[in-house]
C-alpha cells in the first residue's frame, strides 16, 4: 500500500483508531505464509499465535488463495436472502457430514464466532421455549451482549460494560489443575458433573434451562481440558431433562486439537455445533450446525444477516474443509505430540511452568510464582511475549489471571522453524527464572 514504517503507521494507528482494539505487539504485517510473518518493514517472525487460532491450515494456503480469487472474479455478494448461491450450501452440507452426531443436521453461516453464539442461543430458546442458558466460570464466547454475557472473564471482556443479559447461570469448569471442588481426578468421580443437579435446585430450575454452551478446551479462558467422562456425564444429565448441548468449537474445532472437532476426542455428541476462526482461514465466517429438527425451529426470517455466509468465505470454508485431510490431521496429531514432549521437558527443567496441558496442538503451559501455592504468575507471562516478540516469535497468552501461554501454531509449520520458535521460547523461560 505504502512504504511507511511500523512507527508510522503505529501513529497513524494511535491518532485514528481507539485503544479499546487491544494489539500484541507493535508492529504491522506486509505478507504472512504458513507460519511465518513478515512486518512492514522486513522482519519475519515465527507465528505461534495463527491470527488467534485462525490460520489452522497456515497463512495464505495455495488452495484457499486459489478458492478466494476464483470467487471474487465470479461474484462477491448478492446477499444470500435476496439471490442464493452454491458455496453456503455446499459447505452447509459439507458441515453437516463431518461434525460429530449421526443424524440429519443443518447449518447456518454467519460472521463471527459471536454471532454464532449469539444465533446458538436464540435458536435454542425458540425450540425448547425455556429462557434460560448456563455457562462456564472462565469461559469465553465472544464480545456482543450476549456473548460477553456468556463470558466469565471480568478483565477486559466485561468491565464496565454492563448491565448484562438475564437468564444467564454460570457453573464452575472441570479446572483440575485448580478443581473449583479441591478434589483430584479420578477419585472425585467426576463430582463436578454431578454437580450440575445440585444447580438446577439451587440456581436454575432444569425445566428453565435451554441449553447449556461450553468450550470442549477453554481457549481464552486459559487451555483447560476437561477429564475424561465429563462431557459424557453432562450430556446424559441434560438428556435426562430436556437440556440442549451447546459445543462452542469456534477456538478448538477444525483440526485444532489434531481431530476435526475437539468433542471427537470426548466421545460426546453434542445437539448444536459452533464452528468459526479456522473454518474459513481469515475470511469472516461462523457456522451454527446443529440438529435438523432444532434449526428449523425459528420461523421463515427469524434468522440471517446481510453479510451471514458470504460466498468468498464459504468457498475459503469448503477449501479449508479439503485441506485438513486426514494426512493434515495425522500432522497435527505429530505436531500436538512433539508440543507436548517439549513443553513437559522445559516444565522439568524451570518452577516457574506449573502446568502443561491441553489436547493434541493446542496447547499451553500455565506459569505460576510457587508451585505450591500455585499464585498465577500473570506479569511473567506477559513478560515472555513481549521478550519472544522482541527475538521474533509471535505467541499469546490466555487465562483469567493472564498467567498461561498457549500455542495456537499452524500445523503446517516446518521442524525448523518450529524449533526456531521454541529455541526463543525456552530461551525466555530461562530469563524469567
Ligand atoms: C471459544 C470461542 N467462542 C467465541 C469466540 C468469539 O469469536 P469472534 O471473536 O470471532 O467473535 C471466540 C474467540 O476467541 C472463542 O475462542
Amino acid at each position: 500500500m505504502s512504504n511507511r514504517t511500523n512507527q508510522e503507521l503505529m501513529a497513524l494507528r494511535e491518532q485514528n483508531v481507539p485503544r479499546g482494539p487491544f494489539n500484541v505487539t507493535p508492529i504491522f504485517v506486509r505478507r504472512a505464509k504458513g507460519a511465518v510473518i513478515e512486518d512492514v518493514e522486513g522482519k519475519e517472525y515465527i507465528d505461534f499465535s495463527g491470527g488467534i487460532g485462525v490460520e489452522n491450515v497456515g497463512h495464505c494456503a495455495e488452495q484457499v488463495v486459489t478458492a478466494i480469487k476464483e470467487q471474487a472474479e465470479q461474484f462477491i455478494h448478492t446477499c444470500f436472502h435476496v439471490v442464493m448461491y452454491e458455496p453456503y450450501v455446499e459447505l452447509a452440507k459439507r458441515l453437516n457430514e463431518v461434525t460429530p452426531g449421526d443424524f440429519p443436521k443443518k447449518t447456518m453461516f454467519a460472521n463471527s464466532g459471536a454471532e454464532a453464539v449469539e444465533n446458538s442461543v436464540k435458536i435454542a430458546r425458540y425450540a425448547t421455549k425455556r429462557p434460560a442458558i448456563i455457562a462456564f466460570q472462565n469461559a469465553f464466547h465472544g464480545r456482543t451482549y450476549m456473548a460477553m454475557t456468556l463470558t466469565s472473564q471480568t478483565n477486559p471482556y466485561k468491565m464496565g460494560f454492563g448491565p448484562f443479559c438475564p437468564e444467564v447461570y454460570r457453573m464452575p469448569f472441570p479446572y483440575c489443575y485448580r478443581c473449583p471442588f479441591g478434589l483430584k481426578y479420578p477419585d472425585c468421580d467426576l463430582r463436578c458433573a454431578d454437580y450440575l443437579e445440585d444447580f438446577f435446585v439451587t440456581n436454575v430450575a432444569a425445566d428453565s434451562v435451554a441449553a447449556i454452551i461450553v468450550e470442549p478446551v477453554q481457549g481464552e479462558g486459559g487451555f483447560i481440558v476437561p477429564p475424561q467422562g465429563y462431557f459424557k456425564k453432562l450430556k446424559a444429565i441434560c438428556e435426562k431433562h430436556g437440556i440442549l448441548l451447546i459445543m462452542d468449537e469456534i477456538q478448538a474445532g477444525m483440526g485444532r486439537t489434531g481431530k476435526l472437532f475437539a468433542s471427537e476426542h470426548f466421545d460426546v455428541i453434542p445437539d448444536i455445533i459452533l464452528t468459526g476462526k479456522s473454518i474459513a482461514a481469515g475470511l469472516p465466517l461462523s457456522g451454527v450446525t446443529g440438529r435438523a429438527e432444532l434449526m428449523d425451529a425459528p420461523h421463515v426470517g427469524g434468522l440471517g444477516g446481510t453479510y451471514g455466509g458470504n460466498p468468498i468465505a464459504c468457498r475459503a470454508g469448503i477449501a479449508v474443509l479439503d485441506t485438513l485431510n486426514k494426512d493434515m490431521l495425522g500432522k497435527a496429531k505429530k505436531l500436538g505430540d512433539n508440543l507436548r514432549k517439549q513443553l513437559l521437558d522445559l516444565q522439568s527443567k524451570y518452577e516457574i511452568i506449573g502446568d502443561v496441558r491441553g489436547l493434541g496442538p493446542m496447547i499451553g503451559m500455565e506459569l505460576v510464582k510457587n508451585r505450591e501455592t500455585k499464585e498465577p504468575a500473570g506479569d511473567e507471562a506477559g513478560k515472555l511475549v513481549k521478550r519472544c516478540y522482541e527475538q521474533g516469535l509471535i505467541v499469546l497468552s490466555c487465562g483469567v489471571y493472564h498467567n498461561v501461554i498457549r500455542i495456537l501454531v499452524p500445523l503446517v509449520i516446518d521442524d525448523d522453524q518450529l524449533e526456531q520458535g521454541f529455541r526463543i521460547l525456552e530461551g525466555n523461560v530461562k530469563e524469567l527464572v
